[in-house]
């Protein structure tokens, strides 16, 4: 069957058609309209512009995702779309499309949580992965670790108390000058410095599976601000270096411990963060020690985009979890 995924959760408006079936995803359309060059201007999302932005480009988006594809309305088994968490306006924009756009042509419609769609990335990108699986979501909006026990049900058992990773890789991005969002250009910068030069707080909380990033991006905030303030420059390359090393074994060390505790034999890398070259690798090496088997949907999946949304719908699809008219967004989870 077809599924239409619609995302516009946070700065990306995304449609994308997706044939599924039980273990077999081919992405026939993934559009992706980033309006990453307008928030640049303010350093981050701003929520009105990016609801503004959305609702420019929703239908266009979605009629050349089926157009790409090769296919009409009424070819599409079901609407699925973003619901929550994100922003509330640009959640907004994608449910009420996507609800007139079902309803109004009698298709199905289903509600997706962001982050399990972050997590069906990898469904489109290893055929036959099924649950249970541990699954590591880092994104601009949230860093947690899942027990993802069947297709529709995680449990979440470690998660930041504070900041998300990426959060923390923009602000820093930002503070040394390098163009928003941070994290791909803090990714590139790393491998110009030393990774030992600065020593960062670890953002593993000892005693379970919980992170905070507060700290270390304090602590990279106070070694910059005192540079500036003895007129010296800080070397950025090994602020980047140092900084990804430390966010990096913090995700590599909760890890550990919940294959260790969970006894779990497959784990997804998913997010906008799971694109960091540093963290794949390395997040590489500790599946290899362990003797588990690393899924991470390629970079291109990594992002908010429809097909993940879709994916994930697929599966709400099959459990029979249609919305109804009242269907509506929300911010949180
Ligand atoms: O999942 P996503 O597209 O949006 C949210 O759901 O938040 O994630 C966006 C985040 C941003 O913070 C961005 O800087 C970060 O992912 N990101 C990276 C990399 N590529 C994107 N962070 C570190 N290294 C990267 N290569
Ligand atoms: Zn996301």
């Amino acid at each position: 069957m077809y599924i239409l995924g619609i995302e516009s959760s946070c700065d990306e408006t995304s449609a994308s058609v997706v044939e599924c079936s039980d273990g077999f995803f081919e992405i026939k359309s993934n559009i992706i309209a980033s309006q990453i060059e307008t928030h640049r201007l303010y350093g981050g999302v701003v929520p009105e512009i990016a609801s503004r932005a959305h609702t420019e480009v929703i239908s266009k988006i979605t009629y050349e995702a089926l157009e790409t594809a090769s296919v009409g309305l009424r070819d599409i088994g079901c609407v699925a779309v973003t619901t929550h968490p994100g922003l509330i306006g640009a959640l907004l924009v994608g449910v009420n499309f996507a609800k007139s756009l079902a309803f109004a042509n009698g298709i199905p419609c289903v509600s997706v949580n962001h982050i399990h769609g972050h997590v069906a990335a990898a469904y489109l990108s290893e055929p036959g992965l099924k649950p249970p699986f541990l699954a590591v979501v880092v994104s601009g909006g949230h860093t947690s670790i899942f027990s993802a026990d069947t297709y529709c049900d995680f449990a979440e058992i470690g998660t930041t108390r504070d900041d998300a990773a990426g959060e923390a890789f923009d602000k820093i991005g930002r503070v040394i000058g390098l163009p928003y969002p941070g994290g791909a250009a803090m990714d590139k910068l790393a491998y110009e410095g030393d990774p030992k030069a600065f020593a960062l707080p670890n953002p593993a909380l000892s005693g379970g599976l919980d992170f905070s990033f507060s700290g270390i991006k304090t602590a990279a905030l106070n070694l910059i601000n005192s540079s500036k303030q003895k007129n010296e420059e800080i070397n950025r390359g090994d602020l980047a270096a140092s900084f990804t090393f430390a966010v990096v074994n913090g995700i590599c060390e909760q890890t550990e411990k919940a294959v260790l505790k969970t006894g779990m034999k497959t784990l997804v890398l998913a997010g906008g963060v799971a694109a960091n070259s540093h963290l794949r690798r390395e997040l590489g090496k500790l599946c290899e020690r362990l003797k588990v088997r690393l899924v991470c949907p390629p970079i291109s999946l990594c992002g908010d985009n429809g097909a993940m949304i879709a994916a994930a719908g697929y599966f709400e699809f099959k459990a029979g979890k249609f919305s109804d008219t009242s269907l509506n967004a929300r911010a949180c989870d």
